[in-house]
């Protein structure tokens, strides 16, 4: 039987991530992505998911120090940052300094992998804007220690909780195209690091991890509150498709949308976001889900991650051009956990295709 983009086979039994489409829901080892983001740091996080999936890893205790020193490690790849390497994407470019991550246990590779993006990409954006790249505080909390390797500034604590907030949300949702990449590559037995850049090369993708640039691109488009339901039906009357809305699995509200919504409403509480760029992405979100309601009456198409995530993100001051890569921060993890998985699974995933080409005559 063809089966259509896969959307209805399961390919992997997991016990790191659950996702109900229908109901809403997100469940990341046994707890509500709810309470994760609420609750839970990024160390805590890393603990939580990968205990029993990586031997070795340090207990609870000892996780944020060792993470502290797998973001130190990570800072000697910082020293491969090219000229030429500046010129490219930037999703690319930390796609080539994956490949220079810190090698030693199999656990001690992976907190590595997990640390890389958060040291290397604000390196990166330093570089280009023609600063020193700052290192890492081993002793500080992995957010806010980000936030400051971007900035050079000390963050506020609403603006870190906000960023922290987003990070642990992002972790990990089931069999998505990148940790589906992941698991492809772990099956064949060629080891985290081909496999995290294999989840780093599907992320980049507007279907995927690249839709949040396209939502600001989208606003700035826009304007103002009063041209959304006008813009937004041209679009679609153009065949184009809205970012920041519509869901292979989800069939309700995206869970961390309300989540990162939360956190975006908490920054303007505090003046930490432009209060019109948000009136104008409410006033989107209305226009958008109305018109989509009109336009596709039988597919429910809501709001996903990523329309709140390029709120958050621009809010705290990270360039749209950097925003899949700060979703890798995250994702990272859940990537980790998977070909974890993967590889005690012991089982090469290769599918089969039919043929539909001539035959010799
Ligand atoms: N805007 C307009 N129409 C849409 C949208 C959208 N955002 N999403 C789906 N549709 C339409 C499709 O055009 C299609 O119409 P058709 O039947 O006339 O061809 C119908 O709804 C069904 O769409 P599918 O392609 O079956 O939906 P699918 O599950 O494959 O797509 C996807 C999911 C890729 C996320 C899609 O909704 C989309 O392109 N959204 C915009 C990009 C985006 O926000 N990506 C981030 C996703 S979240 C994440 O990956 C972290």
């Amino acid at each position: 039987m063809f089966v259509d983009s896969l959307s209805s086979f399961i390919a992997a039994d997991t016990s790191l991530s659950g996702i109900d489409g229908d109901a809403g829901d997100l469940i990341i080892r046994g707890i509500s992505v709810e309470e994760i983001a609420s609750s839970f740091s990024f160390t805590d996080l890393v603990h939580h998911f990968l205990q029993g999936v990586l031997i070795g890893l340090p207990a609870y205790a000892d996780m944020k120090p060792a993470f502290g020193q797998a973001r130190q490690a990570a800072f000697a790849v910082v020293g491969a940052i090219d000229d030429d390497l500046l010129t490219l994407p930037l999703t690319d470019a930390l796609a080539g300094l994956l490949s220079r991550v810190p090698r030693g246990t199999p656990t001690e590779t992976a907190l590595n992998l997990i640390a890389l993006p958060s040291v290397v990409v604000p390196a990166l954006l330093r570089r280009r804007q023609g600063l020193m790249p700052l290192a890492p505080n081993p002793d500080a909390d992995h957010a806010t220690d980000i936030l400051r390797m971007v900035s050079g500034a000390m963050p506020d604590p609403v603006q870190v909780a906000a960023f922290n907030t987003y990070l642990v949300t992002v972790c990990d949702h089931g069999l998505n195209a990148s940790t589906f990449a992941c698991r492809v590559v772990a099956s064949t037995g060629a080891g985290a690091v081909a496999a995290v850049t294999a989840g780093l090369c599907a992320l980049k993708g507007p279907l995927h991890g690249g839709a949040p640039g396209p939502v600001l691109d989208m606003l700035d488009a826009i304007g103002t509150p009063e041209e959304a339901a006008g813009w937004i039906n041209a679009t679609l009357a153009r065949g184009e498709r809205l970012m920041g809305f519509g869901h292979r699995v989800y069939r309700v509200r995206d869970p961390r949308a309300n989540s990162l919504r939360h956190a975006v409403q908490r920054l303007a509480a505090c003046g930490l976001i432009d209060n019109q760029r948000l009136a104008l992405a409410e006033a989107v979100e209305r226009a958008a889900l109305d018109a989509l309601r009109q336009h596709k009456p039988d597919r429910p198409l809501a709001t996903n991650v990523e329309f709140y995530t390029a709120l958050l993100l621009d809010a705290l001051g990270f360039p749209r051009d950097a925003f899949t890569c700060v979703f890798a921060m995250g994702r990272v993890v859940g990537w980790i956990g998977h070909i974890g998985e993967q590889e005690a699974a012991h089982t090469l995933i290769r599918p089969q295709s039919r043929y539909i080409g001539p035959v010799p005559s």
